[in-house]
């Protein structure tokens, strides 16, 4: 069968990196199964282009277009690229584009897993002492409520933001971390603010009520400001599991997660809807000042595209097969701009060569 990709290039370093990830999904999918499941042969992929962002709205006055959106629907899984222009007015390409593509799909889960790969530590501002242990703990962001719900407004005296959190909404995401927990090393953090927010304590009670119903995770809360401390003084594997946290702690400490494993161009992501269709994307944005000049790291959206393969696809051996290409790269010594910690750097395209490689 068909698996139909949309792809959205987005604005500034997007096309760069988006085209990367578009050539080792080829490559991947072109590859015979490692596992012996006579269903998985190599996949059948197409590639659709819908134009969402801000190049986008210049061109047609929106910024996702119907006719996109229509595209969109039609696919199993969406490569997004980051978008954004320093001539649009902040926020407009934001809302209606990446927050109303989430929305649309209703892709209430944010996987940004944090993982350091062998050989860029010093890329990392932490000391070689703290990531002796590695690191590879993964946050479940909430993707749909929170103080993005955009309920809210602004005047010329005041502004609000309702930090809305419902029922439903916490559940099911926490419902996903327990399941996420349970698949992997069976340790669970709750991030919250709930010695100040009333929004934060309806979640954390009902972490605490699902916690006693599956005593085999170890689970515990931490504010948002420790915990924010504490994945600096110990980033370890043994510290760090499943982190599970509302929608703007989680964007805020993907941030910090992702200078701790050296760069926000080693940073993928996944929204997805378990009964919908999923949208991977690199956690960095369109850097407009780095567009063209083939600098950029595109591993962020190659790791986003193994994020692809494995919650979107069904393909596990695909997606270990995307991360082993990536450390294999970087074995051989690739390194971009930002993870070569000040030792000559190779450019987008060896980069992106090197992974492809590796995919043969
Ligand atoms: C992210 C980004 C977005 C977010 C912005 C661009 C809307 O920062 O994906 O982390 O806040 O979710
Ligand atoms: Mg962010």
């Amino acid at each position: 069968m068909k698996q139909r990709i949309g792809v959205i290039e987005g604005d500034g370093v997007g096309p760069e990196v988006v085209n990367w990830g578009v050539r080792v999904l080829e490559a991947a999918a072109r590859l015979p199964s490692a596992w012996s499941a006579p269903t998985m042969g190599p996949l059948d992929l197409e590639f659709v282009k819908a134009p969402v962002g801000g190049s986008t709205f210049l061109e047609s006055g929106q910024v996702l277009p119907e006719a996109s959106l229509q595209t969109l629907s039609g696919c199993h899984a969406i490569l997004k690229g980051p978008m954004g222009r320093p001539d649009i007015e902040a926020g407009v390409v934001e809302r209606d584009g990446i927050l109303a593509l989430r929305q649309h799909f209703e892709q209430y889960i944010n996987l940004r897993p944090v993982k350091l790969y062998n050989g860029i530590e010093a890329a990392s501002p932490l000391k070689d002492s703290l990531l002796k242990r590695g690191v590879d703990f993964i946050i479940v962001r909430e993707n749909s409520e929170g103080l993005y719900s955009r309920m809210g407004g602004i005047t010329e005296t005041s502004a609000t933001d309702i930090n809305l959190f419902t029922e439903r909404g916490v559940r099911r995401i926490l419902e996903f971390a327990f399941d996420l927990a349970q698949s992997r090393r069976k340790n669970l953090v709750s991030v919250d603010k709930a010695n100040v927010l009333s929004a934060s304590l309806f979640w954390r009670r009902k972490f605490e009520a699902m916690a006693k119903t599956q005593p085999q995770i170890e689970c515990s809360s931490q504010l948002v400001d420790s915990f924010c401390l504490l994945v600096l003084q110990d980033p370890s594997p043994a510290r760090w599991d499943v982190v599970v946290t509302d929608n703007m702690f989680g964007d805020i400490i993907a941030d910090e997660a992702a200078a701790i494993v050296g760069s926000l161009g080693m940073s993928p992501s996944a929204n997805l809807n378990p009964r919908g269709i999923g949208m991977v994307e690199p956690v960095h944005g369109s850097a407009p000042d780095l567009a063209g000049q083939g600098v950029v790291n595109p591993l962020a959206t190659i790791l986003s595209c193994a994020l692809m393969m494995r919650h979107c696809l069904e393909r596990e051996d695909l997606a270990i097969r995307i991360e082993q290409a990536v450390q294999s790269a970087l074995d051989e010594g690739f390194r971009t701009r930002d993870i070569a910690a000040g030792a000559p750097a190779c450019t987008t395209d060896e980069m992106g060569e090197a992974v492809l490689k590796y995919l043969q």
